[in-house]
C-alpha cells in the first residue's frame, strides 16, 4: 500500500539495499532512529545520490513524501511501512502534507548540468591545485549541533537543531524546547545555562543544508577535479549566531584559523586562497584585523601578506542588507534566509514573526547584517544613490509609514533613522548587544580610520576599518547582479502603545510606483543590495584610507540568468546562494586557487560604478 514512485523503477531487488555506513544510513538513523531504518530500500539511478523520497506512513495511511531531488539520480525509500510516526504527523497541520507535495514536484523539476564539468574543462587545460582553499560559509548555511547533556537536550544529543530534518522535527513536536535550543542567552551572547549548540565542522557542515540541498558541494566538486582534497582544503565551519569577538571567547574560532593557516603554508609552501561566501566576508574582514593585532592575534603587521594569496569573496555583504533590518525588526522573511525552501517553511509556517525576530535578536551574528555606511551610502529622505531616472518614491527611505499619526515616528525613516528607531524600540540588552558589537557610520578621514585600528567593533565596517597592509594579497569580488532586491518597505504600527517593537509589514500596500505588498524592489541578487555588494569592490578599496597598501581588487559580475525549469537557477545564476553552483563562479575560483587569477577580466554589467560615484564618501 505504501508506494510511490519517481520515475520507471521497479520491484527493488537485494542489491539495492541503503548502504551500511553510508551518509544516507546515518542520516536516517539520526532522525529515525535506528530500529526503524531496517526496511529502507533505495533506488540508485546513478552513482551520486542525493535525492530522497521519504515515505512515512502512519496507520492510517498517511503518507508524506519529501522529496529533494538534486538531479542525475533519484532514491526512492518505498517502505518505511513500521516508522511509527503517527505523532509526528499529528502534529504537522493538514495543509502541510499538500504543501509538501506542491513543493517537491517543483524541486523534482530540476534541470540537472554537470557540476563537475567545469573542473574537468579546466583540468584538461593544465589547471590544477596551487594555493590551499580555505572556505568561510555564509549565514544561516552551516549546521548547529547540540551537544548539551542537561534533562532537556539529551534527546538531541549529536543532532542538527539547525539544518537537518532533525530541525523539522524538533519545530513541529516542541517549539519551545527547539527555541531554547536555538536563541543564545540575551544577556552574555553565549549558550544559555545547560544548553550547548556547536558548528557542525568539516565539509559535511556546509556541502548541504538539508539532503539534496547543495550549498556548497558543487564548489567542492570541483576543486576535487583539479586536485583538491582535504589535505588543501579546508572548510572553516563557524557558529553564525554568536557576534565576531564571541566566535573567539567561546570557541577560539579565530585562533584555530590562524593556526590551521600557518601549518598549511608551512606544510604546502604556498599562501592560501581564502574563499568567502556571503556573512564569511565579514568574517574574513574580522580575522584580517584580529590576526594583526597586538591585542589579539599577534600575528604581526604583515601577517596577512605573508599567508594570504588571495581572498575570492563570493556575494560579499559587507556593507549590510536591508533585509537584514526587516528581520530583527519584524520577523520579516519573505525569502530572507534564502535557503532551503522548506527550511524557510518550517520556520514560517511554525513561528510567528513576532517569534521569529525574538529569534533572530537572540542570534547576535545575524545583527552584523545590519546595512552599514548611513545616508552617505543608503540616501536620504528625498534621494539615494541608486535611484532610477523618473522614480517617484525614493530609495532613500527605507521604512516608509502610510499614517503619519504613529506614535513613534511622525515620518518616513531613512537607514540611519530606521536602525536608530530599531534601537530605540527595542530592549535594552538587545541595544547593548548590537551597540557593543557593531558600529554602522563613515569614517571619512585617514585619521579616523587609523583611530578604529584598535576597536573591534569597527572591524566589521570597511568605511570605518583599512584592509591589512597586504599589497601582494589580491581581492576578487564575484557576485550577482539582475535579481530584484528588497530595497524599501511600507510599515505599520500595530495600535497597542503597551507593547514596544510592535510593527509589521504593510502588505496592504501595492501601488503603481512600484511598490509590491510593501515592499519596494531595487538591484541585488535577491538578498544582498548592489550597493552593499558592489560598493566597496567599485570604489571604496580604491581609496587610499581604506587600502592603504593597495591590495588589488577585481570585480567580476554575473548576469542572474536563470533557467526557468530549474528550480536552483541553473548554470547561469545570479542568486545570492545558488551563484555557488553557477559554472563561471566554479571556473573563476579553480583559477583563482590554482594561481592564474591575473589572467580574469574585470567585468562589470550593472551600473555600480555610477552610484558608486554618487555615494557622498570621497577620497581625503
Ligand atoms: C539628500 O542628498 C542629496 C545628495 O547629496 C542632496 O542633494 C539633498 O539635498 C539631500 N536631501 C536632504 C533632505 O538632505
Ligand atoms: C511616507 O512616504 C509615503 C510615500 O511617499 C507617503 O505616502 C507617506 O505619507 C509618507 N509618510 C509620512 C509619515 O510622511
Ligand atoms: C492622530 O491621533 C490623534 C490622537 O492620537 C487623533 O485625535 C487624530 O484624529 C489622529 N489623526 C489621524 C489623521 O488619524
Ligand atoms: C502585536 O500586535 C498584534 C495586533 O495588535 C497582536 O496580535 C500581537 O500579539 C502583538 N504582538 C506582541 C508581541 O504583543
Ligand atoms: C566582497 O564582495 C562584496 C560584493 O560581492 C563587496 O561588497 C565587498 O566589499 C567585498 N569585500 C572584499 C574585501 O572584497
Amino acid at each position: 500500500m505504501l508506494r510511490r514512485r519517481t520515475g520507471k523503477d521497479k520491484a527493488p531487488s537485494s542489491d539495492n539495499k541503503l548502504d551500511i555506513g553510508s551518509k544516507e544510513e546515518k542520516e536516517l538513523r539520526d532522525e529515525f532512529g535506528d530500529a526503524k531504518v531496517k526496511q529502507l530500500v533505495i533506488k540508485p539511478r546513478s552513482k551520486r545520490r542525493n535525492g530522497f523520497i521519504f515515505m512515512l506512513g502512519g496507520i492510517f495511511g498517511i503518507f508524506i513524501a519529501l522529496f529533494f531531488a538534486n538531479q542525475h539520480e533519484v532514491i526512492s525509500l518505498e517502505s518505511l511501512m513500521d516508522l511509527n510516526l503517527e505523532s509526528l504527523i499529528e502534529a504537522m497541520p493538514q495543509g502541510l502534507v499538500s504543501d509538501v507535495k506542491a513543493f517537491s514536484q517543483h524541486e523534482r523539476d530540476t534541470v540537472s548540468y554537470d557540476s563537475f564539468s567545469v573542473g574537468l574543462h579546466l583540468q584538461s587545460q593544465g589547471i590544477k591545485a596551487k594555493h590551499p582553499v580555505v572556505m568561510i560559509p555564509g549565514v544561516i548555511s552551516t549546521g548547529l549541533e547540540s551537544w548539551g547533556t542537561g534533562e532537556s537536550s539529551r534527546q538531541y544529543f549529536r543532532r542538527r537543531l539547525w539544518g537537518s530534518w532533525s530541525m523539522m522535527r524538533a519545530l513541529v513536536m516542541d517549539k519551545a524546547e527547539w527555541k531554547n535550543h536555538v536563541m543564545l542567552d540575551r544577556k552574555t551572547g553565549l549558550d544559555p545555562p545547560g544548553i550547548k549548540l556547536r558548528a557542525a565542522q568539516g565539509f559535511d557542515a556546509t556541502d548541504f543544508f538539508i539532503t539534496g540541498y547543495w550549498i556548497w558541494s558543487k564548489i567542492l566538486e570541483n576543486l576535487a577535479t583539479i586536485g583538491y582534497d582535504p589535505t588543501n582544503a579546508f572548510s572553516a565551519a563557524y557558529d553564525w549566531r554568536l557576534s565576531y569577538l564571541n566566535l573567539e571567547v567561546r570557541d577560539s574560532y579565530f585562533t584555530r584559523l590562524k593556526s590551521y593557516i600557518e601549518i598549511a603554508v608551512l606544510v604546502q609552501g604556498e599562501k592560501i586562497t581564502l574563499a568567502s561566501h556571503s556573512m564569511g566576508s565579514q568574517v574574513v574582514l574580522f580575522f584580517f584585523k584580529w590576526v594583526e593585532s597586538d591585542e589579539h592575534g599577534k600575528g604581526g603587521k604583515d601577517w596577512v601578506n605573508r599567508h594570504i594569496d588571495s581572498w575570492v569573496n563570493i556575494s560579499g555583504c559587507m556593507l549590510g542588507a536591508v533585509k537584514g533590518l526587516t528581520a530583527v525588526l519584524s520577523g520579516e522573511m519573505r525569502d530572507t534566509a534564502q535557503l532551503n525552501a522548506f527550511a524557510v517553511y518550517g520556520l514560517e509556517k511554525f513561528l510567528s514573526k513576532e517569534e521569529r525576530a525574538e529569534i533572530f535578536r537572540a542570534m547576535p551574528g545575524i545583527s552584523s547584517m545590519l546595512p552599514k555606511g548611513g545616508e552617505a551610502i543608503w540616501g536620504n529622505s528625498t534621494w539615494a544613490p541608486d535611484d532610477q531616472p523618473g522614480q517617484t518614491l525614493t530609495f532613500g527611505n527605507l521604512l516608509n509609514f502610510q499614517d503619519p499619526n504613529s506614535t513613534y515616528t511622525q515620518r518616513n525613516l531613512t537607514t540611519p533613522e530606521s536602525l536608530q528607531y530599531l534601537l530605540d524600540q527595542s530592549e535594552d540588552w538587545y541595544r547593548d548587544s548590537v551597540l557593543n558589537s557593531y558600529s554602522h557610520g563613515v569614517a571619512h578621514t585617514k585619521r579616523e580610520v587609523e583611530a578604529n585600528e584598535k576597536d573591534p567593533r569597527k572591524w566589521l565596517n570597511p568605511l570605518e576599518a583599512r584592509l591589512p597592509l597586504a599589497p601582494d594579497m589580491k581581492i576578487y569580488c564575484f557576485y550577482g547582479v539582475g535579481k530584484p532586491t528588497e530595497r524599501s518597505y511600507f510599515y505599520q504600527e500595530e495600535p497597542d502603545p503597551l507593547v514596544k517593537l510592535n510593527v509589521s509589514m504593510d502588505t496592504t500596500v501595492t501601488n503603481g510606483e512600484g511598490v509590491d505588498r510593501g515592499v519596494l524592489m531595487g538591484e541585488g541578487d535577491g538578498t544582498v543590495n548592489l550597493l552593499s555588494s558592489g560598493y566597496m569592490c567599485a570604489k571604496g578599496w580604491r581609496m587610499k584610507r581604506y587600502n592603504p597598501a593597495g591590495s588589488k581588487i577585481k570585480v567580476f559580475e554575473m548576469p542572474h540568468e536563470p533557467d526557468r525549469f530549474s528550480p536552483r537557477g541553473g548554470p547561469n545564476t545570479g542568486d545570492h546562494v545558488d551563484i555557488l553552483g553557477r559554472a563561471s563562479l566554479n571556473d573563476l575560483l579553480l583559477r583563482v586557487a590554482s594561481g592564474k587569477g591575473d589572467l580574469i577580466e574585470e567585468t562589470f554589467v550593472s551600473n555600480i560604478r555610477e552610484y558608486a560615484d554618487r555615494v557622498q564618501i570621497f577620497d581625503d
